[in-house]
């Protein structure tokens, strides 16, 4: 029986992006003595798990998501003393750790990979997907970057596949060997107490065995949350396989013998029947996966009551949704909202208030700003690979290539480098403004990091915010979206005006204002809303203390 009342079904998830959190050796990269120095001021912000994109060891052209060792710490990073330092300190402040894990491919510098190129004989050869073809890739598979996923080798005269990036060869999950020692990287760090793994294309951890031919599609835009139509293929047989859904079910199996009750969260991508099939149809799949609708959204009501209304009809409890604004691949949403700090408010509110966990990527309580740093000048191996492309024109197709730039490090302050880093800042750190970082917005009542803070701070309290039921409320004004969140001993209401103007709602319920921000207000009779701003009513009895 499925317990609704699992940790991380209430949880929220904070992303860290190492490179770019806090430097504390003067090397202009982030490490994990930054962020052990930030520590206090995370927990202050009121984040409860923090998943931290990879700190491995790896050549870093992917940033380490081409990883070379499972088991150790990258030197730019620090020493496995930090690691186990940090873990410790996370833990004693009562918040949670959720590693990266990179399943699917390595770095071509792992060793693994290096023994498997070196003879077809190679004990490890069969660790990578390795095929035969004569001046021909082997077949007509695409990978997630729009070109063949196969990659000549001219010393053994194969062709080894990979998904993403050819320094990324995927491995070969048909090996049992492979499984085995993939299980024993998660047992390592399980047994170092961390609480979860976020999976990275968990979606294309199988390959048709058979190397079938994808079929042909019209599509050729990739969006966040549909990568298998792309390209002009449908990439039947390599993204989501019926073998990586089972397998989200044995790792779930696998990690659920330890004792902090850890948790498995996929990036994976495709239709919400695909999502479902990861989760497991007996919930027994994927603990979470990351729901990437937000990434794409229409700043009006209606998209943010279909979203609720879809997701309880297709994800009802248990299943758990997931909000996710951003990440290290996405272009932050506040750029897509124009700067507007009032509209962020409005969208942070719905990600906290509706069922399901939010996931917030560092420097969105602040509203970083992107940068604007060319594709031609990227560091970003998706940017090398597309150089030529002039970043208005992707922009104009809305396709994100130069992942740099939102992977500028955190303001902390409005000293040199934002507090970031003494050295030379790895990426550059742009204009800092004092009300646009941590220490400026820290001590405003009205500033989007006290909202944070605030919204962090209800979901703590209030037991129905994190587990209760979830309904859309019908007001008759049209640009306003109103929802009801309930359990047996309380009912909390939420109101958000996503309209130009304002709005009056008559409004003769018992109700107490837990919070309010954009000027909104509750009068005896009515709630009065201004545009983009949104209150939240307490409607039943007792709150958990
Ligand atoms: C998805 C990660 O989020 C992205 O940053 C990375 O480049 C690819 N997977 C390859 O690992």
């Amino acid at each position: 029986m499925e317990n609704k009342m699992e940790w991380w079904r209430q949880t929220s998830i904070y992303q860290i992006y190492p490179w770019s959190f806090q430097d504390s050796n003067g090397d202009g990269i982030g490490d994990l003595q930054g962020i052990l120095s930030r520590l206090d001021e995370i927990k202050d912000l009121g984040v409860e798990t923090i998943w931290f994109s990879p700190f491995y060891v790896s050549p870093g052209e992917d940033f380490g998501y081409d990883i070379a060792d499972y088991t150790k710490i990258d030197p730019r990073f620090g020493t496995m003393a930090d690691c186990d330092r940090l873990f410790k300190e996370i833990h004693k402040r009562k918040m949670r750790v959720v590693l990266d894990m990179v399943m699917n491919h390595t770095s071509d510098k792992h060793p693994w990979f290096i023994e498997s190129k070196s003879s077809k004989t190679n004990p490890k050869r069969d660790f990578y997907i390795w095929r035969k073809g004569t001046n021909k890739a082997p077949n007509n598979w695409i990978s997630m970057v729009g070109k063949s996923g196969w990659n000549y080798d001219s010393q053994t005269k194969e062709y080894y596949y990979s998904n993403f990036l050819s320094f990324q060869p995927d491995l070969n999950y048909r090996n049992p060997k492979v499984k085995q020692t993939m299980f024993a990287v998660l047992d390592f760090w399980l047994k170092k107490g961390v609480d979860g793994f976020r999976l990275d294309i968990f979606n294309s951890i199988f390959k048709d065995e058979r190397f079938l031919d994808n079929p042909f599609s019209f599509r050729f835009f990739p969006t966040p949350d549909n990568h298998d139509e792309a390209f002009f293929q449908k990439k039947q047989y390599n993204l989501n396989l019926p073998e990586s859904f089972s397998f989200a079910k044995e790792v779930r199996k696998h990690i659920s013998k330890y004792k902090q009750k850890p948790f498995l969260i996929g990036e994976v991508s495709g239709s919400d029947l695909v999502l479902k099939s990861f989760l497991g149809e007996k919930v027994d799949g994927l603990n979470l996966v990351f729901q990437f609708e937000l990434i794409h959204f229409s700043y009006n009501a209606k998209f943010f009551k279909d979203l609720l209304e879809k997701n309880e009809k297709v994800f009802p409890s248990p299943y758990t949704p997931t909000y996710v604004l951003g990440n290290h691949d996405q272009r932050r949403y506040i750029d897509r909202l124009g700067g507007d700090i009032r509209k962020a408010k409005l969208l942070v509110c719905f990600q906290f208030m509706a069922r399901g966990v939010p996931v917030v990527y560092y420097g969105e309580e602040i509203g970083r700003k992107e940068g604007r740093i060319s594709n031609f000048f990227g560091k970003d191996p998706i940017a090398k690979l597309n150089r030529f492309v002039p970043l208005f024109l992707s922009n104009l197709l809305g396709i994100y290539i130069n992942r740099d730039n939102c992977r500028l490090p955190m303001l902390w302050d409005d000293s040199n480098n934002g507090g970031f880093t003494n050295g030379k800042s790895w990426l550059p750190i742009g204009v800092i403004q004092k009300e646009e970082t941590v220490s400026g917005q820290k001590n405003e009542p009205d500033s989007l990091w006290k909202h944070y803070q605030t919204m962090f701070l209800l979901r703590k309290k209030w037991d129905v915010i994190r587990v209760g039921s979830l309904q859309t409320i019908s007001t008759d004004k049209k640009n306003v979206l109103s929802f009801q969140r309930s359990d047996k001993k309380n009912k909390i209401r939420v109101y958000l005006n996503f309209g130009n103007n304002p709005e009056q709602i008559g409004f003769k319920e018992k109700g107490k204002l837990l919070y309010s921000f954009g000027g909104s207000e509750k009068t005896e009779n009515e709630l009065f809303l201004p545009p983009h701003s949104g209150l939240v009513l307490e409607m039943g009895l007792s709150s958990k203390q």
